[in-house]
């Protein structure tokens, strides 16, 4: 079996006090919808809630744990506003970072402006669920999920216990 030919599952998770109660559009969130399941991944959900950190453990817990979400996109809530916690939410919800994800996009995105060094954005792993952190803006999120999806697959494939070997393609 080749990983390409393996189907993943995502969902995207907006984090925005004023995109939860309606006074933003968000259009991060669609964006990286549209993304992912061009690149051929199943969208299972998709929804915008505040920046509260027990909202955010909740329901990371719950796509991964009991929905089974292969991929867990967040965007938003990464920087260093008082209201920004998606990180240390989802360093509670992760058994195990990924701090070359991070590093990827953060390297990345400076070549694109001295901003991205405010996002605090971490990836990692609970159970088979693979979880990242984008920033909020649709330009940054685009830009940073376009850093990631190279090894998107790769990751998701050995995150499940793929035993194929890393060389094979
Ligand atoms: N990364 C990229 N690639 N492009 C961007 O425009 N914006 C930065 C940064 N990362 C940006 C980026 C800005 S302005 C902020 S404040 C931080 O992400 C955190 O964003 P967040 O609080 O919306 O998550």
């Amino acid at each position: 079996m080749t990983v390409s030919s393996e189907t993943y599952t995502f969902g995207v998770l907006t984090l925005s006090d004023k995109g939860s109660r309606g006074e933003r559009e968000d259009t991060s969130g669609p964006l990286l919808c549209e993304m992912l399941c061009r690149e051929g991944y199943v969208q299972i959900d998709y929804a915008v809630i505040p920046d509260r950190h027990d909202l955010i453990v909740g329901t990371l817990r719950d796509w991964a744990d009991e929905r089974g979400i292969d991929l867990i996109l967040t965007t938003g809530g990464t920087g260093v506003a008082p209201s920004d916690v998606t990180p240390e939410a989802t360093s509670e919800v992760v058994e195990r970072q990924i701090p070359g994800i991070a590093e990827a996009m953060r390297h990345a995105s400076l070549q694109k402006t001295p901003n991205a060094m405010l996002s605090r954005g971490i990836a990692g792993i609970r159970g088979n669920s693979l979880i990242i952190n984008l920033p909020g803006s649709r330009k940054a999120a685009r830009e940073n999920i376009e850093v990631v999806l190279p090894a998107l697959r790769h990751a998701l494939y050995k995150i499940k216990g793929g035993s194929r070997d890393c060389g094979a393609g």
